[in-house]
């Protein structure tokens, strides 16, 4: 039975166009999907849009259209940018979309008929933005705790959840699973919120109608957060489980999400899936915030960064290496074009885009393209060798452990050592001397070896830059599975080099 691996983005809101912040939940989960595929397992990677709930149906209204149509113009905006950075979803969920529709109803009835959700009154502190509920204490002067807009007093009739019987449970999930919740800073703060006590919460609406009707009392339409988290298993065609995806993927290995949308993650959806019976998430980690030029990102002050822009600009590769080095995933980074170019130019034109044309043009110049014949290995080869096999091994663990920088960091150390072996093996040196030939060839072949490494590690955070140096190596295919691939050896001597032209031009600051 082949492994498994699910992995899924937030599902974004259509009342905002994509920016940085979005493209790099997605970007994240993409080296994932990419890596763990190469790594041999069978994976679902999951992203989509959130389309009902008040703020989707304000804003439609703002720009006269209805909800629907506004979702659609705007999913594709999501849906493009993806496929311009080299996403590899395996699907595409809209809450709209009637297989979501069919679970979430289902989900609902449910907790409905075994009575953890009951019809009830509510009265407290709502706001819009947030889609969130705030008892008077817990406003800040009279504004909301997160997002510090103003809150207004809402009493509807409403669906309970009950949230509260399930305080015992979740905190006892959480506190025997270490792993649950990532950053470890995160967690604390989760159980800390826990502990101070979980109210039952307020599951349906009927201020607005842009919704999912709760069954059998069509008045209400369900809360958008029921609404949305219930994505990640109506993908999978919960409850019917039609194409076998729910049994064969469920429980998710990662939600991985921004820090803003923590609890809803850790609290509610946690909750929700105990009192269905259904396994919990194995991780949910929280990714840090994105500012630019050391500022919040915001329409007002007309700084949002433009993905589509970033991709003409500098090219998807370099956007997709800076986004996943600059930051350690979990703490917040700031984006600026000094820090974008000076990592292009440093890191990709200098260290790895010199190393491969460097090594291509040895080869052509000593061997007329021809790829040589190692022979016998010595210390300088050896030291290399095992430096890639340590390396290797240290990204797998960084890559679970989702650090994605660290992973990066090891890479680029691997690059580093490549471009010492030149310099002291010599290969010019070598090239002088007749009786050299063989050292020469071996010189070559290793480093050709290292790069071919190179490539299938870089792949996963660099699509097009993987494939193309496997083509400049002659290998046959395009192959960048690390199964069965990753150890010395891999390339076939005798294959044609090409002479490479620079992969990552430099920048003019
Ligand atoms: N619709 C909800 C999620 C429902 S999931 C069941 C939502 N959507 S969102 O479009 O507002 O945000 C989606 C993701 O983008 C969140 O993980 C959020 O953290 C992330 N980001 C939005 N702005 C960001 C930055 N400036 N920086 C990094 N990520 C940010 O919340």
């Amino acid at each position: 039975m082949s492994k498994s691996f699910y992995i899924t983005t937030p599902i974004y809101y259509v009342n905002d166009v994509p920016h940085i912040g979005h493209s790099y939940t997605t970007l994240a989960c993409d080296v994932l999907a990419r890596y763990k595929r190469a790594r041999g397992y069978d994976v679902f990677f999951l992203t989509g849009t959130d389309e009902h709930g008040q703020k989707v149906e304000k804003a439609a209204i703002a720009q006269g259209e209805t909800p629907l149509e506004l979702a659609d113009r705007v999913m594709k905006r999501f849906e493009s940018l993806w496929e311009k950075l080299n996403i590899t979803n395996t699907d595409f969920i809209r809450t709209t979309q009637e297989r979501h529709k069919v679970g979430v109803q289902h989900l609902f009835k449910k907790l409905l008929d075994q009575g953890d959700i009951y019809l009830g009154a509510y009265e407290d502190w709502y706001c819009t933005p947030c889609e969130t509920f705030w008892t008077e204490n817990q406003l800040m002067n009279g504004c909301c705790p997160d997002c510090g807009r103003p809150t207004e007093k809402l009493k509807e009739e409403s669906y309970f959840f009950r949230m509260s019987k399930f305080q015992e449970p979740l905190l006892k999930h959480i506190e025997e699973n270490p792993n649950f919740i990532q950053p470890t800073s995160r967690r604390n703060e989760i159980l800390s919120f826990i502990r101070e006590g979980l109210r039952d919460l307020s599951i349906s609406r009927t201020s607005f109608s842009w919704g999912i009707p709760v069954p059998g009392n069509e008045k209400h339409i369900v809360y958008v957060w029921f609404d949305a988290l219930t994505n990640y298993i109506t993908a999978l065609t919960y409850p019917h489980d039609d194409n076998g995806n729910f049994s064969k993927f469920w429980p998710v290995d990662v939600h991985v999400i921004g820090k803003d949308i923590l609890r809803f993650h850790t609290i509610y959806w946690p909750t929700f899936l105990m009192a269905a019976g259904i396994p919990l998430p194995k991780k949910v980690f929280a990714h840090g915030w994105w500012t630019v030029e050391g500022k919040k990102m915001s329409k007002s002050l007309r700084n949002v960064v433009e993905p589509n822009m970033l991709v003409d600009k500098y090219g998807v590769d370099p956007i997709r290496y800076f986004l996943l080095r600059e930051v350690p995933f979990g703490l917040d980074g700031d984006f600026s074009h000094a820090a974008l170019i000076h990592r292009i130019n440093s890191d990709l034109a200098n260290d790895l885009g010199n190393l491969v044309s460097r090594s291509s043009a040895m080869v052509n110049k000593y061997f007329k393209g021809t790829l040589p014949a190692p022979g016998e290995n010595g210390p300088e080869d050896e030291d290399m060798i095992a430096a890639f096999e340590k390396g290797i091994a240290a990204i797998d663990n960084h890559l679970d452990a989702m650090a994605f920088n660290k992973a990066l960091q090891v890479i680029w150390e691997l690059i580093n050592k490549a471009n010492k072996y030149i310099d002291a093996t010599q290969p010019w040196a070598l090239a002088k001397q007749e009786d050299q030939k063989e050292r020469l060839g071996t010189v070559l072949y290793n480093l050709l070896e290292a790069i071919r490494l190179t490539a299938l590690l870089v792949a996963p955070f660099m699509p097009d830059t993987g494939k193309n140096i496997l083509a400049i190596l002659g290998t046959e295919s395009d192959d960048v599975t690390l199964e069965g691939n990753d150890g010395w050896g891999g390339l076939k001597p005798g294959s044609s080099v090409e002479k490479a032209k620079p992969l990552f031009p430099r920048i003019e600051e």
